[in-house]
């Protein structure tokens, strides 16, 4: 298979899987695979701005179900990925943008001046909800990841938005002015089979302008 038919083959195969095999489970080197997809993930001033938090404790998972719209693939799935979206760690009060710019290999003052620039665009984002849904349209990029990569290896996902934001931030005990959940992400073997794909035609999608 080419490089084309893969992807096709992926993007096709991946669809919002509403009930996972119970006993089916992902191996470790899989999920590691799959994680690494959102870790390589683009983020805005190569911030990195999330975090995943991966729960396979079943008992966790119960816990979270209810206020997760009671969704059944939460429970199950074979691993429950929470994404997180940062807060403070945005900041440069953290101390932690500086470290980001000064990994790369530039001069000092193309550092600074990296800072200057994302000073000023940080400051103009706003305040604390401002900067998390400036973390969590990205942290959308690496589910995207996430779930292809699992695709291309015939492991199914659900990209969860129901749910109770404030209940999953205090059951996980998050510190909220750190990290908040942006996205609930399952990710198991499929229990049924696909339902057919509905989209909208390319040409209603996509425009082309010269
Ligand atoms: C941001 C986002 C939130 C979603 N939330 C839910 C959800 O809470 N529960 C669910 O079953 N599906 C959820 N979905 C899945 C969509 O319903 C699904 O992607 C869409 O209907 C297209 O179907 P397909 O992904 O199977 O092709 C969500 C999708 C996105 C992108």
């Amino acid at each position: 298979m080419n490089e084309r038919d893969i992807f096709s083959k992926a993007i096709n195969f991946r669809h919002a899987c509403k009930m996972f095999n119970e006993d089916k489970k992902i191996s470790d080197k899989d999920m590691r695979y799959i994680l690494e997809a959102g870790r390589l993930s683009p983020s805005s001033f190569g911030m990195e701005g999330w975090k995943f938090l991966v729960i396979t404790n079943q008992n966790l998972k119960k816990e979270l179900r209810p206020f997760c719209w009671n969704q059944p693939q939460i429970t199950n799935c074979s691993h429950l990925v929470i994404i997180l979206g940062a807060i403070n760690p945005l900041k440069l009060e953290s101390g932690i943008p500086q470290k980001r710019f000064q990994r790369r290999d530039l001069p000092d003052e193309k550092i600074e001046q990296y800072i200057g620039v994302y000073k000023n665009y940080i400051e103009a984002i706003g305040d604390d909800k401002d900067i998390f849904a400036w973390s969590s349209k990205q942290t959308y990029i690496a589910a995207a990841n996430m779930m292809d990569a699992a695709a291309v290896l015939e492991i199914d996902s659900c990209p969860i938005e129901g749910f109770e934001k404030k209940k999953i931030d205090e059951l996980l005990n998050l510190n909220i002015k750190e990290f908040q959940t942006s996205l609930i992400l399952p990710f198991g073997y499929r229990a049924n089979p696909q339902p057919k794909k509905i989209r909208r035609n390319f040409d209603e999608v996509v425009e082309f302008i010269k």
